[in-house]
């Protein structure tokens, strides 16, 4: 702990000495939250606390500008939800779109192409390498020391792990490299842990009668998220990069050389990893790889291909939070045989019936299965899956344990069709099922607890409100004693305190817990207040498309209900023409915000919540920031998509119909309507090069 009584006076601090210090407190003071949090043993007294703290926001205030991601003042009610601080990352780690056959691969490649415009005869580099099954990390190194490890998180904000990194052996995480180092460095990779030490590590945890993992990927994390690092210490983890955060400078021109520099540095990076150039190519070394998978010594559940130039992966650039410049190629899922004992409906959050299997239960690529999703009624009758049925179930990565197919040889003679419910078996409401969708739903609406119980569970969920402390079980009881019957009501259980703490299983430090989480995330960024809402159709990714197109949740909302009241009103013909939004998007949102009971439920949120803005991107020196741009005719330098994606980074928004709102028409060959309407309107009309002298700002 530092000795309070040597303190350098602040007004003699160099910003070197500033950072130091910075650094060390907020490390120090992070140790000290889960001393006392998570394993209720203090090491210093609440004074003692109260001086670093205060120290840290002192150094803090004389140095804005070294205020760090894992400052204790950014760091309210983190520790106490996670026992990790958080870290927001300084460029967001993405994730990847997936293909699965030859096609996609080829569609992949003919994507690229157009986007970049490049003629058949243009060489397109792919950089192949193994998609290692463990957990992503970025290492950053600040002079060549390394000072942060953050998990992925939800790919912005991620978990401090720097001190149960810095247990890592050398030769997987050099702690300080040397050489040509840029000045700011994020490596960014996976950890893993090797199947022989995976198998030695369960076989040590049987013994000592502890919890066994289900695979080396469950181990690699659970080692990894220690807040006694000793644990950490004693694993045999391990790193492969393969990719960069922020970095000054340049690295390299392509992904190869960049791993190159990596290995030079002192890192891992995979033995496997080639240039391919070629569909030809990729799927040779995708069956290659496939074949030596069994006998490598750690899970791989892919091949990531990558485009090798990275002046192209800038171009490209992303889409939503996958890039367009890389894809994961999957392997096929593992496959298992069971009985299936029952077949039980779900209810929703938006009322949608699901059949479940229940099954004897099986493992199936390391992890125990004792449930499968059978879909919807149609795949029920695809398989003819019956109960007492013998059937082959699948698991391919995270998702939901499938059916495949049904034993037909050992179908019990006595068996009989499974019949679907036509009523809602939580709350009996009468089963509906629209023209063109495949599942029933519960016509209950708000009447039926499954879809109330539901919706509230995802809005207190880890990638919603991820509010810590307040499980299903909460809130189910909550739910039926009448305490919390809207999301509002969540936040108003601050005011039952008492009575909370004085709850069966509860207690005065659960209780306080959860207060201090409710009052850390009433502050919460607009996309997972609108993802944690629940409408149907909005996942993640369309949240933060939505979050980005409206900036706050007031226009969100006033726009909203405009759309729901107003047919034909511009801001829908804006919003389906926003990437991935289309009309399934829109006519959820319109049904939603016509129900008044929904409005007024959100107002009440609203009231409730301190609902953060989306920072807009810097765009004040761009010459069309916050200007409507049309484009239209065949574009000569550019892909309609690079040149939308171009003009939307630097601030304009990108319509499909020209109107009075429309600034700039930009007309290549071959333009119609939309540049004769623009000259009727009198909006301005720009050639493609005209365009490009624009935002190019002469
Ligand atoms: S590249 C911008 N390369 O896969 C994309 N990812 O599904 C950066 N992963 O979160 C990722 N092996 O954890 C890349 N060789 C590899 C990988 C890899 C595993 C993981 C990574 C990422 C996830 C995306």
């Amino acid at each position: 702990m530092s000795d309070t009584t040597s303190l350098v006076a602040i007004k003699d601090l160099t910003p070197f000495d500033a950072d130091d210090e910075l650094r060390a407190l907020a490390a120090e003071i992070a140790r000290h939250d889960v001393a006392y949090h998570q394993n209720d043993a203090p090491e210093i007294t609440d004074s003692e606390y109260d001086a670093l703290r205060g120290r840290s926001d002192a150094i803090e205030a004389a140095f804005p500008y070294l205020v760090r991601d894992d400052s204790p003042s950014k760091r309210v009610g983190a520790v106490v939800s996670g026992g990790f601080g958080k870290v927001t990352h300084a460029r967001p780690m993405l994730s990847l779109g997936n293909a699965f056959s030859e096609q996609d691969v080829a569609d992949f490649l003919d994507s690229i192409r157009r986007f970049l415009r490049l003629d058949e005869t243009e060489e397109l580099a792919i950089a192949a390498e193994p998609k290692i099954d463990g957990l992503s990390i970025t290492l950053r190194y600040e002079n060549g020391k390394f000072v942060q490890a953050a998990t992925r998180g939800d790919g912005t904000t991620g978990e401090n792990v720097t001190k149960n990194v810095l247990t890592f052996d050398d030769t997987q995480v050099p702690k300080v490299i040397a050489g040509d180092v840029p000045a700011v460095l994020e490596v960014r990779g996976e950890i893993f842990m090797n199947k022989s030490d995976f198998a030695a590590l369960n076989a040590r945890q049987e013994e000592r009668g502890a919890k066994v993992f289900a695979n080396p990927r469950n181990a690699a994390a659970g080692s990894l998220r220690q807040l006694d690092t000793s644990v950490t210490a004693e694993r045999s983890l391990q790193l492969f990069a393969y990719a960069w955060g922020e970095v000054d400078g340049d690295l390299a021109g392509t992904h190869t050389e960049a791993l190159e520099r990596f290995k030079q540095w002192g890192f891992v990076t995979n033995p496997l990893a080639r240039v391919c150039s070629s569909v030809k190519d990729i799927m040779a070394l995708y069956a290659e790889i496939g074949e030596a998978r069994a006998g490598l010594d750690y899970d791989i559940d892919g091949i990531v291909y990558k485009v090798n130039r990275l002046d192209w992966q800038q171009r490209l650039g992303f889409v939503s939070r996958a890039p367009r410049w890389a894809i994961a190629h999957k392997f096929p899922a593992e496959k298992a045989q069971t009985t299936l004992r029952e077949i039980t409906v779900q209810v929703g959050r938006t009322g949608s019936l699901t059949p479940v299997a229940n099954l004897d239960p099986i493992t199936v690529g390391g992890v125990v299965v004792g449930r499968a999703t059978l879909h919807n009624q149609d795949e029920i009758e695809r398989l003819d899956a019956r109960e007492g049925d013998t059937v082959i179930i699948q698991r391919a990565g995270d998702v939901i344990p499938q059916v495949v197919s049904v034993v037909m040889d050992k179908r019990p003679t006595d068996s009989t069709p499974f019949e679907f419910p036509k009523t809602c078996p939580e709350c009996g409401s009468h089963a509906v099922r629209e023209k063109g969708e495949v599942a029933w739903r519960c016509s209950g609406g708000l009447v039926c607890r499954a879809q109330v119980v539901e919706t509230l569970k995802h809005f207190v969920s880890r990638d919603a409100f991820d509010i810590e402390g307040l499980g299903g079980k909460h809130i189910e009881a909550f739910h039926d004693e009448g305490l919390v019957k809207t999301p509002a009501d969540i936040f108003r259980l601050k005011d039952h305190y008492d009575a909370i703490a004085k709850r069966e299983g509860w207690g005065k430090k659960s209780a306080d817990n959860l207060m201090a989480a409710l009052i850390a995330r009433s502050t919460i960024p607009l996309d997972k207040f609108i993802y944690a809402l629940g409408i149907r159709h909005i996942g993640q990714s369309t949240a933060k498309l939505l979050a980005r197109h409206y900036g706050s949740a007031q226009v969100w909302r006033d726009d909203m209900i405009e759309m729901s009241r107003i047919i034909g009103t511009e801001i829908r013909q804006n919003l389906v023409e926003l990437d991935t939004i289309g009309d399934a998007v829109a006519d959820t949102l319109a049904a939603f915000f016509r129900e008044a009971h929904n409005v007024e439920a959100l107002d009440d949120l609203i009231a409730q919540l301190t609902i953060e803005d989306v920072a807009v991107p810097d765009t004040s020196a761009s010459p069309v920031a916050g200007k409507t741009v049309v484009f239209t005719g065949t574009l000569e330098q550019m892909s309609r998509s690079e040149a939308k994606a171009s003009a939307e980074s630097l601030g304009a928004k990108v319509a499909g119909s020209v109107s009075k709102k429309t600034d700039y028409v930009v007309a290549g060959p071959g333009a119609g309507s939309k540049a004769k309407k623009a000259e009727e309107l009198g909006v301005t009309l720009l050639s493609e090069a005209e365009w490009l002298e624009l935002i190019a700002g002469d």
